[in-house]
């Protein structure tokens, strides 16, 4: 895949919690409304030793235990969502990290009040987005389809 402005590509996680309050097609059907491609997609409850490698930046922090445990307990949806400048627009479409101090309208503060069930992940540099990617879906995992209504997007 090339590096081109529109074939950028963001990991995007609906955490335990928002798989259990049902918010899986919510997230998605915001993501595929605003344009972008969903590229790749997979259901799984990861252990703790994968969630320890993706918040590896995180490791010396006080809540790192809690949240590799938080993670860790149910199944989580992990997904790339490809398009047009789509790692800093998927952070926005989230909110903060702290739902408080996220706008209505955003994911974080249309769904969550506390810090540590805040629903969605999502890449927060288009460097961590790569690594990220590659930590959860193989090359073979993630689609290079042409999507007919591009030139209804772009
Ligand atoms: P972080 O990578 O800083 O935020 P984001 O998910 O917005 O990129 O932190 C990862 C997760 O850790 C965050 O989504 C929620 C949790 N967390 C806490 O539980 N307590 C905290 O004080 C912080 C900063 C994060």
């Amino acid at each position: 895949m090339s590096d081109s402005p529109k074939t950028e590509r963001t990991f995007i996680a609906v955490k335990p919690d928002g798989v259990q309050r049902g918010l899986v097609g919510d997230i998605i059907a915001r993501f595929e409304k605003r344009g972008y491609k969903l590229v790749a997609l997979k259901m799984e409850q990861a252990t703790e030793e994968h969630l320890k490698k993706h918040y590896a930046d995180l490791s010396a922090k006080p809540f790192f235990a809690g949240l590799v445990k938080f993670m860790s307990s149910g199944p989580l949806v992990a997904m790339v969502w490809e398009g047009l400048d789509v790692v800093k627009q998927g952070r926005a479409m989230l909110g903060e990290t702290n739902p408080l101090n996220s706008k209505p309208g955003s994911i974080r503060g249309d769904y969550s009040i506390d810090m540590g069930r805040n629903i969605c992940h999502g890449s927060d540099s288009v460097e961590s987005a790569k690594k990220e990617i590659q930590l959860w879906f193989k090359d073979s995992e993630v689609s290079n389809y042409q999507r007919a209504n591009d030139c209804w997007v772009y």
